[in-house]
């Protein structure tokens, strides 16, 4: 299985890109992490477990949904996302965030310790999924919930596809195959419904949830593309700067037809949002 996306989330370099572009972040999924966590039926009082926290967004989230009373457990393999995300618990004033490093397959959780689970965007690059989602299911005490969010298909995420497209029509995937191209391979019809199932999971749930990018000019949306995700390092990295000039001339054509009468660029996108109870 690839390193790559590893490879990609343990430098500090994505730690500073995943915090720098966080109120983006934050804008473009809120309404879809409200969901995961109504779905995991947080309540003040709760121990969480949130797998793949990365700078803890959602951990921070969640923090303040169980109160001083409850506790939210941050894992992550990139010890660097995770200093990011011990800092924000600390500028929010928020004691009840505990992280944990370690690669979401091997993780050592107790057993029936967890009142709830979730997972924003993490399942698709973990390269033992079923290990992963079976130690989440020990975890949990019996009757708790896990919710996890992936990217649904490519052909409804244009954020995620125009960049590998432009890619691939130059030949230049790299191998091997970098983050961008991981997003989305749970969003195919029935494949989280069926890992959800494998793991042990009960009235599994996969819903489609909305999640539209806004934004002012093709120009601002080619920079986000650019500054905020620590793939498009990995799509052209290997290029010329010739090569890089016409990626980012094509990608910039691409993105012009979703440019609506008032000059927005709007890209819509769709996650799915998975649960099921133990
Ligand atoms: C797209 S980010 C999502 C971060 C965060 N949940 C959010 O929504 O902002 C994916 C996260 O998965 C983590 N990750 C990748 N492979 C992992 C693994 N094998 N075990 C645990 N975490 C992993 C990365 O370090 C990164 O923080």
């Amino acid at each position: 299985m690839t390193t790559e996306p590893v490879r990609t989330w343990e430098s500090a370099e994505a730690a500073e890109v995943w915090r720098r572009s966080a109120a983006r972040r934050a804008r473009t999924v809120a309404a879809a992490t409200d969901k995961m966590f109504e779905a995991a039926r947080l309540r003040p009082g709760m121990r969480v477990l949130d797998l793949a926290a990365g700078t803890g967004d959602q951990a921070l989230l969640a923090a303040q949904i169980v109160g001083p009373a409850g506790s939210v457990l941050a894992t992550d393999i990139s010890p660097s996302m995770l200093a990011v995300a011990e800092e924000s618990a600390r500028d929010a004033g928020l004691s009840n965030i505990e992280t944990l490093v370690a690669d979401a397959s091997r993780v050592e959780l107790p057993d029936e310790h967890f009142d709830a689970a979730i997972c924003r965007f993490g399942l698709m690059f973990l390269p033992d999924l079923q290990a992963a989602l079976e130690r989440v299911h020990r975890a949990l005490k019996q009757g708790a919930r896990f919710a996890a969010l992936v990217w649904s298909t490519e052909d409804r995420n244009p954020y995620i596809s125009l960049q590998i497209d432009v890619v691939r029509a130059m030949g230049r995937v790299p191998s091997p195959p970098p983050s961008i191209v991981r997003t989305v391979v749970l969003g195919g019809s029935g494949q989280l419904e069926h890992a959800l199932h494998s793991a042990g999971f009960g009235l599994v749930e996969v819903t489609a949830v909305p999640t539209p990018r806004d934004f002012a000019s093709v120009d601002e949306a080619f920079e986000a593309m650019r500054s905020s995700s620590p793939a498009q390092g990995e799509l052209t990295r290997a290029m010329s700067d010739q090569e890089r000039e016409h990626y980012a001339a094509e990608l910039k054509r691409r993105l012009a037809s979703y440019v609506e009468s008032d000059g927005r660029c709007i890209l819509p996108g769709e996650a799915l949002l998975g649960s099921g109870t133990k």
